[in-house]
């Protein structure tokens, strides 16, 4: 599934060692608001995975539009 193959090595697991370490956003969008307060909605997570964020990287190109939509859908499970 794309977001333990594409998202979990760092949001997860900090692989990376990244500080401050990438907020766990499993379940995300069952929220109103992101770990940063912005507000959690589908268009605001396309954003962020589009642009990239700080020290996370663009991935703008990286899903066809199932992908994206089946991430979108993973992260409205809590
Ligand atoms: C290289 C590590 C890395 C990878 C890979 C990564 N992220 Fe991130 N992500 C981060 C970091 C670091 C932040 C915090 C950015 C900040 O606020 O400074 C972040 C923030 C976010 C946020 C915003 C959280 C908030 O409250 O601001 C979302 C949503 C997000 N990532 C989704 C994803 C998704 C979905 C994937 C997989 C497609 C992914 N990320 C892959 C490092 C990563």
């Amino acid at each position: 599934m794309l977001f333990n193959e594409r998202c979990a090595h760092c949001h997860l697991e900090n692989d990376l060692n990244l500080k401050p370490a990438p907020p766990d956003i499993r379940g995300a969008l069952t929220r109103t608001a992101l770990p940063d307060g912005a507000p959690a909605t589908d268009l605001e997570v396309r954003r962020i995975v589009l642009n990239g964020k700080n020290k996370m990287p663009s991935f703008s190109g990286r899903f066809t539009e199932p992908q994206m939509e089946a991430l979108l859908a993973f992260l409205h499970t809590s």
